[in-house]
């Protein structure tokens, strides 16, 4: 008889540069004020990396945290996926530069993901995949972003919404049910000019031109983004629901993507969801893209917020656009 696999989260970790960048440094830097990023986002600070580090020096941090959180030998781990939009270089992967410093010499599968804000999400749900088949027992997944060296610091509009960060999680194949009830993801790429960094690649490769123009950078128009953000993640966070059998009331919280305190307010509002529900941590942190919710997880589970057999939904939005919803039992 063939054998049905479930997985289980054993463990979870965080990492963010010790650098605080609060809303009275931008004011230096740009015409802005601490009251507008305050009230436009939620934002108070956030986390910058010093010159040098990178992304696969943050997702090492967390790595390391989320292995021992779970107890678990690092040589067991035969998958590594990571979710970032700011690699340490374009190849190899920072997957294959993480397996290195984690010194896993077992020839693990290791890839990197590009999903923007949702990438955690899409790393999930492409980790229950290949888990539930029955080919891999124990997965590393990581989302970790260095946004700060793709972020224009003359742009007002966009510099004082992202930070740095790094969080990963530990899952492991089990015989029977799972603990990753349902992933759902999703993108739109007729939208793809609205949020992205638009040279570096093939398309615009890097010259003094495309730099001096801030085309390495991340661009965003924030109004058509905000409207797509409220409207998906509300769509997501309801057939991820449906899709595991689960009711908005058996959630212990909700842990939607930080990109702005007013999106996350709408949601709640639209879901009827008490605020005590909804977790929130983009005060500290802005938005760290495919970090944010992996980031913000584990901060729940390690301040008790949710406990062991709490379900928990998940659920980012990004570039792309690109979107994702999760509902696990922790
Ligand atoms: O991670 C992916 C998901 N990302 C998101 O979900 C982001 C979604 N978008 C947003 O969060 C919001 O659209 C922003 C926070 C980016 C902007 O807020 P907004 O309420 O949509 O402001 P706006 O862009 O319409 O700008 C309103 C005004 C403009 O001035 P005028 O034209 O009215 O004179 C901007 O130039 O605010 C000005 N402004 C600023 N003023 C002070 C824009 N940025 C700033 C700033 N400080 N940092």
């Amino acid at each position: 008889m063939d054998k049905k696999y479930g997985i289980q989260i054993i463990g979870t970790g965080a990492y963010l540069p010790e650098k605080i960048v609060t809303n009275a440094d931008l004011e230096k830097i740009v015409d802005t004020t601490d009251e507008w990023i305050t009230q436009r986002t939620g934002i108070r600070e956030r986390r910058i990396v010093e010159k040098g580090t990178a992304a696969s020096d943050l997702a090492e941090k967390a790595a390391r945290k989320a292995i021992e959180d779970a107890n678990a030998d690092p040589q067991e781990i035969d998958l590594i996926i990571i979710a970032t939009s700011t690699p340490d270089m374009f190849f190899p992967s920072t997957a294959c530069v993480l397996q290195r410093k984690l010194g896993i010499k077992n020839n693990s599968v290791c890839f990197d993901i590009f999903a923007a804000c949702s990438g955690f999400l899409y790393a999930l749900g492409i980790a229950k995949n290949m888990m539930e088949s029955g080919q891999y027992r124990s997965c590393l997944i990581v989302g970790a972003e260095a946004l700060s060296y793709v972020t224009n610091w003359k742009d007002r509009g966009t510099c004082v919404l992202f930070g740095d960060g790094a969080g990963a999680m530990l899952i492991k194949r089990v015989e029977g049910e799972t603990n990753v009830l349902s992933v759902l993801l999703g993108a739109n790429g007729a939208h793809t000019g609205i949020l992205e960094i638009p040279a570096g690649g093939s398309r615009y490769p890097t010259t003094h031109e495309t730099l001096d123009q801030g085309l390495n950078c991340i661009r965003m128009d924030g109004k058509e983004v905000f409207k797509h953000a409220v409207i998906t993640m509300l769509k997501a966070a309801k057939k991820a629901l449906e899709l595991s059998n689960k009711k908005l009331e058996d959630l212990a919280l909700l842990i939607p993507h930080q990109a702005n305190m007013r999106i996350i307010e709408a949601m709640g509002e639209r879901l009827n969801l008490p605020k005590e529900k909804i977790f929130v941590n983009l005060h500290k942190y802005g938005n760290i893209s495919a970090a944010t919710t992996i980031v913000a997880l584990d901060e729940a589970r390690k301040q008790g917020i949710v406990k062991t057999g709490d379900y928990v939904e998940l659920v980012a939005f990004g570039a792309g656009l690109t979107w994702g919803a999760a509902v696990i039992r922790l």
